[in-house]
């Protein structure tokens, strides 16, 4: 694969203003189509320094790639060439669904922000899992988390019914699972973040699907601290493998300039509630439960203190699309240069050391 700074330049200076001049969801969907097009390339040399195992599982790096950018896994392979340590792929339905009318992504160059309300468009869970057994049949090294989602047209009765359908078909296929109970663009779904509806669902899954591998919960930034606390002491309690912080937000105060878009917020307007959110979850379980921080993160610092706060693994998404398919690469030399600069053998010696 060519050198990243090659690949930055070529992206700064040509594929990005293209992309940019078109709708996001069309430039989306191009992305993915050329990624999924993507010659087979060896994937670039990982640095022994940056392995972590968690659940049992070797990650060759810690930065994965967050969920909603491949959400029907067509592009396993380019994610593998581009870096990253793992990808989480979603959020999967149990059937195929559009998602909400368009337009439904909104770009906010000024603030390297999006806005979405794309709604889980997805094939469906008979449509990806196929791919998914190819591409193991096929070998890779880089780790699938799957993440799950209900239909939008399930009623509330049939939601747990939904999550335990897809741990029974795509569960084996994972080498991690994530609940998202926190997506805001399907009505009711915050809801199941309740620990009364948290322990529902464990309850349900455990008892139709068995659990197969590692089951993660995603949750949303925008809690109260009181709320969060009582998800941290549910999770302790029900066992759940880790937490995922955070999806994206209903809030507008961090965005700093004004905007009629509705939907979620990534981006870096919410890099800090991110890390307010992990150093809390970190704090409030002891370290017990294994944290993916998402959110805002853009540079090797941003990762870096995500990880500082806890968090054993780091994802992203809207970086992506401003800084470049580089951005992982970038990330992991970042890394590996702090941890030598401030005297760390390992990534993992890292993870919470500012709690
Ligand atoms: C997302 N995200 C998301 N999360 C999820 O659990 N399921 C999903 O389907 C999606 N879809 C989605 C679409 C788009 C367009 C964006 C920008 C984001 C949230 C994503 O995984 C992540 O949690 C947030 O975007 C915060 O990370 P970044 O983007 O700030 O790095």
């Amino acid at each position: 694969m060519p050198a990243v700074s090659a690949i930055d330049a070529a992206y700064r200076q040509f594929l990005k203003p293209f992309l940019f001049s078109l709708d996001a969801e069309y430039a989306h969907r191009l992305t993915i189509r050329m990624l999924s097009l993507m010659p087979p390339f060896p994937p670039p040399r990982e640095r022994p320094e940056l392995a972590i195992k968690l659940w049992g599982i070797d990650f060759p790096n810690p930065i994965g790639l967050a969920a909603g950018m491949d959400k029907d896994a067509v592009a396993i392979r380019g994610w593998e060439t581009l870096g990253f340590g793992f990808a989480e792929l979603g959020t999967i339905t149990p059937r195929a669904q559009a998602g909400n009318e368009t337009p439904r992504l909104w770009r906010i160059p000024e603030r390297r922000a999006l806005i979405n309300r794309l709604g889980f468009p997805s094939e469906g869970m008979a449509a990806v899992a196929p791919r998914i057994e190819r591409m193991r049949k096929a070998g890779i090294s880089i780790r699938l988390g799957l993440n799950f989602g209900p239909n939008s047209d399930t009623p509330p009765e049939g939601v747990a019914a939904d999550y335990t359908a897809l741990m029974e078909r795509l569960g084996p296929l994972a080498d991690f699972i994530v609940i998202n109970v926190s997506s805001p663009n399907t009505p009711g779904l915050r809801n199941w973040q309740s620990p009364e509806k948290m322990s529902e669902l464990f309850a349900a899954m455990r008892e139709k699907a068995g659990e197969p591998r590692p089951v993660l919960v995603k949750i949303a930034p925008d809690l109260e601290r009181n709320e969060l606390f009582r998800i941290c002491e549910t999770a302790l309690e029900l066992g759940v493998d880790g937490i995922v912080a955070c999806n994206t937000s209903v809030a507008r105060e961090a965005l700093g300039v004004s905007s009629p878009h509705p939907g979620g917020l990534s981006g870096r307007p919410i890099l800090i509630r991110a890390r307010e959110l992990i150093r809390d979850i970190h704090t409030h379980t002891r370290g017990k439960i294994p944290i993916i921080g998402v959110g805002g993160v853009s540079t090797a610092e941003d990762a870096w203190l995500h990880i500082r706060a806890g968090a054993a693994l780091v994802e992203l998404y809207t970086a992506l699309i401003y800084e470049g398919p580089g951005v992982a690469e970038r990330i992991k030399a970042g890394l590996a240069d702090l941890l030598r600069r401030n005297g760390f053998r390992s990534i993992s010696e890292v993870v919470g050391i500012d709690r």
